[in-house]
């Protein structure tokens, strides 16, 4: 069902409560912290610059890691007011709460076209148990709520659930920013019926994070193209062999599952050809969690499709990274999420790397390319691609629930268009 969105409304000298995903990674430099990567700052402007235009009043929230109700320093959206004030080129308010008389207070003396943006919601525990009294104390600065929080509504919390139920409940009207829209009609509206055909790049860790996405998408898809470690569980499932190679030697059955699906349906599904590999090597220390470190050493090509006993499998290999290349050659929609080796390590980075050029030359040849948030959104960005897809996603776990096929707690708490 489509949702109301910032356009299908009037905000002018309303008290507007926006909802945005700043997630960002920060590090500390010089005793600062610094924003890493403020693609999900940038991909809100058109909705607060919408806003700002109607003559809205604007109260910004939103959340940064997970400091579990504590005021943890290094988790203060204070350094995202100034990065937006500098985006946006107009001043931005920023209070170091999200509830409150000095919120209200602040909220009061707003005039159009005014910013304000609030301390990190998970400051206070009552965010992620989406506590009402919390939600209402939220709702007193909210005449209209609105969510751009994409990469956050797959979490039912205070914010991005509880103050739309307020609102409501009081008559107040909760639709869509430009970002949510726009999430909602590439992972969602596009997918539905894909122009064929469709072929869909999944990588990753695991089996188990992806299953859900595997299974949907194998009644849609023409061609599923696996990488990642997740392709060590499916080869082990199809019988060959992966060495040292990282598995969940618990999916197996769900692995054979969905190949067996896959067969069913007539989808090809190909798993890598042949693999980097290098050999794991003890360094005989540990990590902050106790665990062995090891390091990766004397990468090489392994051209065959079993990994010998001593070696791990970190990327896909050349023959494969042609073969899937080929694939997406033909694509009319392209679906990508997950890399295919530890990219991190540029020893290991070509695989994805090839995939990212190939879909960035299908997108070139009229198909439509839609990736799938996180580490896909990293490889691409890294490699100066991020502007030749058709769409990126700003969401991680929220783009893989709503590939799932679930609803979106965030989402469904918004107004349906009539
Ligand atoms: C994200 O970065 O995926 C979102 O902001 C959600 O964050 P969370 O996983 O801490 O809820």
């Amino acid at each position: 069902m489509a949702k109301l969105t910032i356009h299908d409304i009037k905000t002018h000298g309303k008290r507007v409560f926006l909802r945005v995903d700043y997630n960002v990674p920060m590090e500390e430099k010089d005793g600062r912290m610094v924003i890493n990567d403020e693609t999900r700052i940038k991909e809100t402007l058109p909705t607060l610059e919408c806003l700002i235009e109607q003559g809205a009043k604007l109260v910004v929230a939103a959340h940064l890691g997970r400091p579990k109700g504590q005021r943890e320093p290094s988790m203060s959206l204070r350094p995202v007011a100034e990065k937006l004030a500098d985006l946006l080129g107009r001043p931005v308010a920023f209070v170091d709460d999200c509830i409150g008389e000095k919120v209200e207070k602040t909220a009061s003396i707003l005039r159009e076209g005014d910013i304000l943006l609030l301390e990190n919601v998970r400051y206070h525990a009552e965010e992620e148990a989406n506590d009402r009294g919390f939600a209402e104390k939220l709702a007193r600065v909210a005449d209209v709520y609105v969510n751009d929080a994409f990469g956050a509504a797959h979490r039912a919390h205070a914010s991005t659930e509880g103050v739309a139920r307020v609102v409501a409940a009081r008559g107040g009207p909760c639709v869509a920013g430009l970002l949510m829209e726009r999430e909602l009609k590439f992972l969602g509206d596009e997918l539905e019926s894909p122009a064929r055909p469709f072929v869909v790049v999944l990588g990753g860790a695991k089996v188990s994070d992806k299953i859900g996405v595997i299974d949907r998408l194998l009644d849609k898809a023409d061609a599923l193209l696996i990488g990642g470690a997740m392709a060590y569980t499916f080869k082990l499932a199809s019988g060959m062999k992966v060495g040292k190679s990282l598995v969940e030697a618990d999916k197996i059955d769900v692995a054979k599952a969905a190949l067996e699906k896959a067969a069913a349906r007539g989808v090809k599904f190909l798993l890598p050809l042949d693999n980097t590999v290098a050999t794991p090597v003890d360094t005989g220390r540990l990590n902050k969690k106790g665990k062995p470190v090891f390091e990766l050493k004397n990468p090489r090509t392994n051209a065959e499709k079993d990994i010998p006993d001593s070696e791990e499998g970190v990327d896909i290999g050349p023959a494969t990274s042609l073969a899937y290349a080929a694939e997406l050659r033909n694509a009319r929609t392209v679906l990508w999420n997950g890399p295919m080796g530890i990219f991190e390590d540029p020893r290991f980075a070509a695989g994805t790397s090839a995939v990212a050029k190939a879909v960035v030359e299908a997108t070139r040849a009229g198909a439509k390319s839609i990736i799938g948030g996180g580490d896909s959104v990293k490889a691409l960005n890294q490699a100066g691609l991020g502007d030749q897809v058709t769409f990126m996603s700003t969401g991680g776990g929220a783009s893989l629930e709503f590939l799932e096929g679930k609803h979106l707690p965030g989402v469904e708490a918004l107004g349906n268009r009539p």
